[in-house]
């Protein structure tokens, strides 16, 4: 897979690009992330990427040209499967939207900031809207950085056990179930006796109705799901 973020803060991604899984899939190529400073787009002798808004109003608005002028130099490059504008606006990032996603193999994703940016750019180049939650972040990156992260773990051969992407919590709508390990005792608290029964049929059951259990009391909206 190949993303390539649209950022006017690349140092951002430093630190969650450059540890854990996304450094292995990034060691092992499994993924390509290139990060894009769309000021260098501006033609504006200032390199500016924002002005007011027409009508009035508080906030500045991103500038169609810049972004437009990235996006069109890397679609002229290669074709991507979609050109994802983070924004609180877009569709709710979901495990189920995330492994959609996984099989892709070329993302545009773009940073806003401030207001948000010129409507041209969506009508002219946006395929998607993702949205990480309904709260309002202060740029596109973290939301970015969160996509990334959702998806890439779930490119096979990115996480060392291949089957432990299909046993997290929302795979099939469920929360996951508790876990321990040593020691089998802790300041008084046991590990359930099952756990260390190795019955795996039990074990398996166990396991099933405490994701249901927890499900049921945590996540009643998607326990009705089921
Ligand atoms: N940009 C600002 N807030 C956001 C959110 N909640 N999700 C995605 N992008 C955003």
């Amino acid at each position: 897979m190949e993303i390539d973020i649209l950022t006017i803060f690349p140092e951002i991604f430093d630190g969650p690009f450059s540890q854990s899984i996304i450094k292995r899939a990034r060691d092992k190529e499994v993924v390509t992330i290139r990060l894009h400073n769309f000021r260098e787009y501006s033609s504006n002798k200032h390199k500016n990427v924002d002005d007011y808004p027409y009508g009035g109003g508080a906030g500045m608005v991103m500038l169609a040209e810049p972004i437009v002028r990235c996006i069109e130099s890397l679609t002229a490059q290669r074709s991507y499967d979609d050109v994802i504008y983070l924004s609180p606006d877009g569709e709710l990032l979901t495990q189920h939207f995330a492994n959609q996603l996984s099989v892709k193999k070329n993302l545009i994703l773009l940073c806003g900031h401030y207001k948000g940016i010129d409507e041209r750019i969506r009508e002219l180049v946006i395929t998607r809207e993702i949205s990480i939650g309904d709260y309002v972040l202060s740029g596109g990156e973290l939301a970015a950085a969160v996509v990334v992260d959702s998806i890439v773990r779930l490119i096979p051969g990115v996480l060392g056990d291949e089957t432990s992407a299909l046993s997290d919590s929302f795979q099939d709508n469920l929360l996951s179930p508790p876990v321990y390990t040593r020691p089998a005792e802790f300041r008084g608290k046991k590990v359930p006796d099952v756990l260390l029964s190795g019955n795996d049929r039990e074990i398996v059951r166990w396991r099933h109705e405490q994701s249901l259990e927890r499900t049921r009391k945590r996540r009643p909206g998607l326990y009705d799901d089921l």
